[in-house]
C-alpha cells in the first residue's frame, strides 16, 4: 500500500472513492458543503431526509455521484463539528473506514478524514492514526494459501487497496514527513508481521539469516554478518548454544549495522543505539515441555527479532543520520536427547554460570549472550525486545508491552514514543528483592525466579548482563500477536521503536 498527500481541490481528485466526514448537527463541514454545491445539493437532501446521522463511525456509501471526479462518495459520521472528536473516537472511526474500504474492495481512495478536528492533536498525529488503521486493517498473510484454500473475495488479487491519497488543507513539510513515516511503517510492520506469521518449519534461524542478508542487499547503508555455531562457540556463548543443542536447525547470531551517521557502510559505527531481538523460531519449551493447547502460537517467539527487522527496514527507508546495530540470536527450543535438562549448568559468554531450572525459560539464555556480545560496540543505549514471559500478559494484558531497565530517562523516552505512536508500554519495578529470587545454590544465577513476578525476575536475569550500558527491556509477549479471530502477528513494537529512534536525532 502506498500513501501520498495532496492539497484539497477534492472535486477534481479521481479515485474509486472519496471519503468525507459529516457531523451530527446536520451541519455540513466546509468540505461537505463544497461537494454539495457541485453535486446538485445531493448531500443537503440526504441530511433533510434523515439519512445522514453524523454519529461517530456511521457510514453511508453514495455509489453514484455527479459532479465529482471520484467514482463514489463514502460519508462517515464524525460526531460534533463544534466540539471535535475524541482521540479514541477518531481512532475507531479510522478503523471503521479502513474496514469498510476493505469490504468494498477499492484500489484507490482519496480520504479527507484528517480534517476532522481532534482537540490537542495535530495533523501529523491524525495522519499517523489513519495510515496505521489502513496498514493494520488491510494486512493479509495469504502467501501459503493456494487457490483451493482461498475463500471468495480473497481470490481476486486486483481487489486490494493500493493507493491512499490523503487530501489535506495544507501540504507543509510536517505533513510530508508524516506521510513518509507512514509509508516506512507500512513496509516495516508488514515485514515484522510476515516473519511472525510464517510457521516454524519455514521460518528457521537460517531463514532469518537469509532475511538479514536480503535487507543488506536492498539497502546500501545496512551491512550484515551472520555468526554460525562454530564462531559462537569460539566466543564462549555457552548459554545460547545450550538452547540450540536440542534442535536440528543450526543456531545463528545475526548482526546488522545501519550506517546513517557517516552514510558510508565501510566506516565503523560510532556509539550506536543497539537493538537486540529474541529470534526463537519455535518454542516447544524443551524438556520442560509446554502443554499442547495453542502451542502453535509459539512460532511467534521470534517476534522480537522480527520487530528489529521491521524497524531496520523503516529506518533504512527514512535514512535518519544515526548509527544503529541490531543483534538477533536465533534458535529453536525443542526436546531432544541432546537438549538442556533441568539442573544443567552452563557458562555464558560473560563468564557467569547459569543453572537451568526450567528449559522453557530459554529466551533469557539466548539473549544474555547477545547482550554481552553487543557490548563490543560501546553502544549509547541498548534496547532488547522479546516475547519473554507469559506473566506480562497477566500483568498488562494485550494492550501494553512491559518495560524495565536501568535508566529512567531511557524508559521515559520509550514511553513517550509509545504514546505518540499508539504502541504503548508500561513500566514495572526492578527492586533488589526481586533479583534475590534468582539465587542458585550451585551456580552464579538460576534461570527462573519462582512463581511470582515472572516478568520482573526475567528482566533481573537480563540485567546481570547489561551493567556496562544504558539498557531497557521490552517484554512483548502480550502485544506482538493476537489470538482468537483475526489471529496473527501485529507488527508491534515497530512503530514505537521507529518513533524512538527518529526522536534521537
Ligand atoms: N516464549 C515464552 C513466553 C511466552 C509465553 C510468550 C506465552 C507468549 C505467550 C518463554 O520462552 C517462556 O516459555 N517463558 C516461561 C518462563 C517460565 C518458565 C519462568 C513462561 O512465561 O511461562
Ligand atoms: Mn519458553
Ligand atoms: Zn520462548
Amino acid at each position: 500500500m502506498h500513501f501520498s498527500c495532496k492539497e484539497n481541490s477534492i472535486i477534481k481528485r479521481s479515485g474509486d472513492c472519496l471519503v468525507v466526514a459529516v457531523y451530527r448537527e446536520g451541519e455540513l463541514s466546509p468540505l461537505a458543503a463544497e461537494i454539495d454545491l457541485h453535486c446538485k445539493q445531493q448531500l443537503s437532501r440526504l441530511t433533510a431526509g434523515g439519512d445522514l446521522t453524523g454519529k461517530v463511525g456511521d457510514l453511508l456509501l453514495i455509489p453514484e455521484i455527479e459532479g465529482l471526479a471520484a467514482s463514489r462518495l463514502l460519508l462517515v459520521g464524525a460526531g460534533s463539528l463544534s466540539e471535535g472528536c475524541s482521540e479514541q473516537d477518531y481512532r475507531k472511526l479510522c478503523q471503521t473506514v479502513a474496514a469498510e474500504i476493505k469490504r468494498l474492495g477499492y484500489r484507490h481512495i482519496v480520504s479527507t478524514i484528517n480534517q476532522i478536528e481532534v482537540p490537542n492533536r495535530d495533523l501529523p498525529w491524525k495522519i499517523g492514526c489513519e495510515t496505521a488503521a489502513f496498514t493494520d486493517g488491510h494486512y493479509r498473510f495469504d502467501q501459503l494459501k493456494t487457490a483451493i484454500g482461498k475463500e471468495e473475495g480473497e481470490r481476486e488479487e486486483e481487489k486490494r487497496l493500493e493507493k491512499v491519497t490523503l487530501s489535506v488543507k495544507k501540504r507543509d513539510s510536517a505533513v510530508k514527513r508524516a506521510v513518509q513515516i507512514a509509508n516506512a511503517l507500512d513496509r516495516g510492520t508488514t515485514l515484522a508481521r510476515d516473519l511472525g506469521n510464517l510457521p516454524g518449519n519455514l521460518c528457521t534461524p537460517s531463514h532469518l539469516a537469509a532475511t538479514a542478508e536480503g535487507l543488506a542487499a536492498e539497502f546500501p547503508l545496512i551491512t550484515t554478518t551472520i555468526l554460525d555455531e562454530k564462531e559462537m562457540k569460539k566466543l564462549g556463548m555457552g548459554a545460547l548454544l545450550s538452547v540450540s543443542r536440542g534442535s536440528r536447525e543450526p543456531a545463528k547470531l545475526i548482526v546488522m549495522e545501519y550506517h546513517g551517521r557517516s552514510g558510508n557502510a565501510d566506516k565503523a559505527l560510532k556509539q550506536p543505539v543497539a537493538l537486540v531481538g529474541k529470534g526463537l523460531t519455535f518454542d516447544a519449551g524443551g524438556i520442560s515441555l509446554k502443554p499442547a493447547a495453542a502451542m502453535d502460537e509459539m512460532k511467534y517467539d521470534m517476534a522480537g527479532g522480527a520487530a528489529v527487522f521491521g524497524t531496520l527496514r523503516a529506518i533504512a527507508l527514512l535514512k535518519p543520520k544515526l548509527d544503529l546495530v541490531a543483534v538477533i540470536p536465533c534458535s529453536e527450543n525443542l526436546p531432544d536427547g541432546a537438549a538442556n535438562k533441568p539442573g544443567d549448568i552452563v557458562t555464558s559468554m560473560s563468564g557467569q554460570t547459569i543453572e537451568i531450572l526450567n528449559t522453557d525459560a530459554e529466551g533469557r539464555l539466548i539473549l544474555c549472550d547477545a547482550l554481552t556480545y553487543v557490548g563490543r560496540y560501546q553502544p549509547k543505549t541498548v534496547i532488547d525486545i522479546a516475547t519473554l514471559t507469559g506473566a506480562v500478559i497477566v500483568a498488562l494484558g494485550h494492550h501494553a508491552s512491559g518495560v524495565l531497565g536501568n535508566d529512567d530517562s531511557l524508559l521515559k523516552d520509550l514511553q513517550q514514543a509509545g504514546d505518540a505512536s499508539d504502541d504503548r508500554i508500561w513500566p514495572l519495578p526492578m527492586w533488589d528483592e526481586y533479583d534475590q529470587q534468582l539465587k542458585s545454590p550451585f551456580a552464579d544465577i538460576a534461570n527462573i525466579g519462582g512463581k511470582s513476578a515472572g516478568t520482573i525476575t526475567a528482566a533481573c536475569f537480563l540485567s546481570r548482563f547489561t551493567q556496562d550500558y544504558r539498557w531497557a527491556h521490552l517484554d512483548i509477549a502480550g502485544t506482538a500477536w493476537r489470538s482468537g479471530d483475526n489471529k496473527g502477528a501485529t507488527g508491534r513494537p515497530v512503530p514505537l521503536l521507529t518513533h524512538y529512534l527518529l526522536n534521537q536525532l
